[in-house]
């Protein structure tokens, strides 16, 4: 067997615990398949007297990351803090200068950084490796890079945020509505430091953004994701949209069009009856859709200690063995930069109105719609609540400039109260 893998680890929270805990129990099993032991040798933290629940006496300790990320007697440093800029973005740069090479779980310094960091391995000739980043202990970066490396990526899309995920079910289940859910998320502590990170999609943004670059060959470029939380979503449209056979999903889209690279994270409606629409729970689910392979969907826990240290073990395993990946599946000097689509795509919509009960009122809606350009596709009206009556349309394909067209048009017709609600609906 060749010399140990040494490595240095930053951060000793869930997720770097977590790496230290499959290591002290499957050091054999993983040594046998990378075919050489891979050894801690040191570990930083902010607070050094805190109980990890894992030994730490066989490790040398160090006050500071970037010390860390300088010692000699490493091979690899795993960057687990967290964080896009600070410690955790001077030790990484610290570590790849001086010659090593860098795991991280960080999705958000790489949505930040992620090209420059790459480019500055490739001069290195070091690596950085990331699987833990996007949707925890899915190997989905390993089969974009390397099992569908033979494909022109069409689409990659999926729920990429559990704690979003578990939300929407939970208001579904419990009937419950936002707040309160979010209240219960809090509570149960799946809610990050800042929960912006989370309900207002940039987590699951910075996510999307690492997934793009490799399926389209593209400098990462996060400040073109566009962004929507769930934070408006109420339990009525939950149940509405049940009604009409959809679920509503805070859903990641990735697709280069003729237009430009498109990149959206926001509150979508996907078929009830469809692996992403029946998704409960915290889990995470990512689709994958390239021109000779066709559709992969891959589901599991996006989260947690033991799924996101699984990951970070298979990039660890992959250096070990030898097995030296670009950042984002091709040098990183071959990225292109892509241009950013400044509409997307055209898609069919769900629109729910609270209709006056006015006579001709329904023809005013259907005229301002065809007004616009849009047709419909499916219509349900409910029995009248006082003087108003909800109205769910569900209209073929048609562009987002469009659809607020007729909206502002709904405003002059007086046969509707309040703000119309429309969500996209994406075809899976
Ligand atoms: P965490 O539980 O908050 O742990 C963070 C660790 O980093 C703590 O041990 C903390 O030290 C240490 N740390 C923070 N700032 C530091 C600094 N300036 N110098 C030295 N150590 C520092 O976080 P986590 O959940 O393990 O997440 C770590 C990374 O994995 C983040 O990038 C996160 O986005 C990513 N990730 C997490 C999950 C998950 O399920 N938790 C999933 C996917 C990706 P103290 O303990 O002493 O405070
Ligand atoms: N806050 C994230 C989630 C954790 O809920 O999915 C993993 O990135």
């Amino acid at each position: 067997m060749t010399d140990p893998l040494r490595i240095g680890i930053a951060g000793l929270g869930t997720v770097g615990a977590g790496v230290l805990r499959i290591l002290q129990g499957h050091g054999d099993l993983i040594a046998a398949r990378a075919g050489r032991r891979i050894e801690v040798m040191a570990v930083t933290a902010r607070d050094r007297s805190r109980d990890r629940g894992v030994p730490l006496d066989a490790y040398a300790w160090e006050e500071d990351a970037v010390a860390l990320a300088k010692r000699g007697d490493i091979d690899v440093f795993a960057e687990l803090m967290g964080g896009h800029e600070g410690a955790a973005k001077d030790a990484t740069e610290a570590a790849l200068a001086g010659g090593r090479d860098v795991v991280t779980a960080n999705k958000a310094m790489l949505a930040h950084h992620g090209h420059a960091l790459a480019l500055m391995a490739e001069e290195a000739g070091r690596v950085i490796r990331f699987e833990a980043a996007v949707a925890g202990g899915i190997p989905v970066i390993k089969a974009l890079t390397e099992g569908l490396a033979g494909n022109e990526m069409t689409r990659v899309m999926g729920v990429m945020n559990g704690t979003c995920n578990y939300i929407l079910t939970r208001m579904e289940s419990a009937g419950l509505p936002y707040v309160e859910v979010f209240e219960e998320a809090r509570q149960l502590g799946y809610l990050e430091a800042d929960p912006r990170l989370d309900v207002d999609g940039i987590d699951a943004g910075h996510k999307l953004s690492l997934l793009a670059s490799i399926a389209f060959g593209t400098q990462v470029d996060f400040g073109h994701v566009e962004l929507e939380g769930i934070g408006a979503v109420t339990i009525e449209d939950i149940r509405r949209a049940a009604d009409m056979g959809f679920k509503i999903k805070l859903l990641g889209v990735a697709q280069m069009t003729g237009r430009g690279l498109e990149q959206r994270m926001q509150p979508c409606l996907v078929p009830a009856t469809s692996p992403l629409g029946q998704l409960q729970g915290g889990t995470n689910m990512v689709v994958l859709e390239g021109d000779s392979v066709g559709q992969i969907v891959l589901r599991g826990a996006g989260a947690g200690a033991g799924p996101t240290a699984s990951a970070v073990l298979s990039d660890l395993v992959d250096i070990a063995r030898g097995n030296r990946l670009p950042t984002f599946g091709q040098p990183a000097s071959t990225l292109r930069q892509a241009r950013p689509a400044k509409a997307a795509v055209p898609a069919p919509y769900y629109l729910r109105l609270e209709l006056f009960d006015k006579p001709g009122a329904l023809a005013k809606v259907a005229r301002v719609l065809g007004d616009s350009g849009i047709s419909i596709d499916r219509m349900r009206q409910y029995g009248h609540e006082e003087s108003t009556a909800p109205v769910l349309i569900v209209t073929h394909k048609t562009t987002r400039i469009a659809l607020d067209e007729a909206i502002a048009g709904f405003a002059e017709t007086g046969v509707i109260m309040g703000q119309p609600v429309a969500i996209r609906i994406e075809q899976v």
